[in-house]
């Protein structure tokens, strides 16, 4: 299993420039379907998530070309609507495929995606919002889901939680529907605010874009169009939290501070001299962290995917600090390998009690998933001597190079084969 090693407590001086969105970019990709035609997608990231939703497109008929982070999907003519079960497994994000494929084709067919390490994910909202546009919604053996409708009608969906999926599903079916449909409790995260401009520029008509009540007039033609994804805010709040556990400072191209308003206060409460830019976000520390109490929430709150890497940061603060945890019911696995670190966190169901230690300790720690192997990046900067990650497939499918990014700010950090394994008998 291919790895990451770190040297810690090495201040940071240096920039990097934030790679191009995941969690806007899988949903345009999906978008990409509603049109007999083309769609440009440009700061694309090079990461697994995308690569498998590249495959996805592919074996349904689109013709995809990644050439650096520019994608062109050539959507013209699409043989299937069923999504092979492999891809369903391997990225729950396809999930958002189905309203895709409902809005251009009016039938479409999936998995039930199941859970993952951070919950149990269900997808009650998207199917109920599907159904309320007048997708028949059948549950067959093996937990296929095939949807389909005659003519995807307009309607109201009022969603209980902003689910991000949800409102990405119903938003991509509603698009082509047949007259207006109303989405009260939509979620109103950046990524649905870039997916409703990128939509605007394939011809939709969308009001109260980022607010809790969008409005989508169904169209019967869409046209080709290009789009710019926009930075990946938890990229660049990963990479916030480095700086701040490393020490010294850095300069992140292409990071946009409105979208991480929520982040950027609690940075601050902690110690960090954060100076926003148009063009990017510039930040120091020279301190320990120092403690704070945060609660995860939909945007505009703390974001839940940069949780794992706060606790890292809370770990080696000079006190005590609180996290709770209220989007996913098991996004706290990262404790216990943060525990392995030297680190002092107690867990008492969504809620994590953190007294600070400085510096932990290096050791070889295992990636729970996506966000907590970044947090464990974070923590092997303030920790002494050396720390090994495994596991970091999980890290590779939403960071295209954290390596070399933290490399270019100084870090003495460097990705470790199976080969390298075998060198040193360890
Ligand atoms: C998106 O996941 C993101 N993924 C997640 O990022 C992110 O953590 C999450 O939104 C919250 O911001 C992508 O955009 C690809 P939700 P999603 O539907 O859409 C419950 C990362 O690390 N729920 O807003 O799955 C659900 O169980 C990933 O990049 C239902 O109950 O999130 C959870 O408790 C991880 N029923 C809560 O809502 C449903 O039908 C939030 O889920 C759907 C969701």
């Amino acid at each position: 299993m291919s790895g990451i090693e770190i040297e810690g407590l090495r201040p940071l001086d240096g920039e990097v420039t934030v790679q191009g969105s995941k969690n806007a970019v899988l949903p345009m990709m999906a978008a990409a379907v509603l049109h007999r035609g083309t769609t440009v997608l440009k700061n694309v990231p090079r990461i697994q998530d995308v690569f498998c939703m590249i495959d996805i497109l592919t074996s349904m008929g689109c013709k995809c070309n990644l050439e650096e982070h520019r994608l062109t999907i050539d959507a013209s003519s699409i043989g299937r609507v069923a999504i092979p079960r492999e891809y369903v497994t391997a990225m729950r994000s396809s999930i958002v495929l189905l309203g895709a494929f409902l809005g251009r084709a009016g039938e479409a067919a999936t998995y039930y995606p199941g859970g993952c390490s951070i919950g149990s994910r269900p997808i009650d909202l998207h199917l109920y919002g599907l159904g309320r546009l007048g997708a028949q919604i059948s549950e067959q053996e093996g937990g296929r889901i095939a949807a389909a409708a005659q003519r995807l009608a307009g309607g109201r969906v009022r969603f209980p939680y902003p689910s991000v999926g949800a409102t990405e599903n119903v938003l991509l079916a509603a698009v082509k529907a047949q007259g207006t449909t109303v989405i009260e409790g939509a979620a109103r995260e950046p990524e649905i605010v870039s997916l409703c401009r990128m939509l605007e520029g394939m011809g939709a008509r969308i009001s109260g874009i980022g607010e809790e009540t969008v409005v989508v007039e169904g169209v019967n033609e869409l046209r080709d169009s290009e789009y710019t994804a926009p930075g990946d805010r938890i990229v660049a709040g990963t990479y916030l939290a480095c700086v701040m556990a490393a020490g010294g400072r850095a300069y992140l191209r292409g990071a946009d501070a409105a979208q991480l308003e929520g982040v950027l206060k609690v940075l601050r409460r902690m110690g960090a001299d954060i100076q926003t830019q148009p063009s990017g976000i510039r930040v120091r520390m020279g301190r320990r962290p120092k403690p704070v109490s945060v609660r995860t929430a939909p945007y505009p709150g703390f974001p839940t995917d940069l949780q794992s890497p706060l606790l890292s940061l809370l770990a080696v603060c000079d006190g005590r600090g609180q996290v709770w945890e209220t989007v996913f019911e098991g996004r706290f696995a990262t404790a216990g390998q943060l525990r392995r670190m030297g680190a002092c966190i107690e867990l008492d169901g969504n809620r994590a009690e953190v007294r600070g230690v400085y510096p932990l300790r290096g050791t070889r720690v295992e990636a729970p998933d996506l966000r907590g192997g970044a947090a464990l990046v974070v923590a092997g900067l303030a920790a002494e001597g050396r720390t090994g990650i495994v596991g970091c497939s999980h890290i590779l499918r939403g960071y295209e190079d954290i390596c070399g990014d933290l490399k270019a700010m100084g870090a003495r950090i460097r990705r470790r084969t199976e080969a390298d394994e075998g060198t040193d008998g360890r």
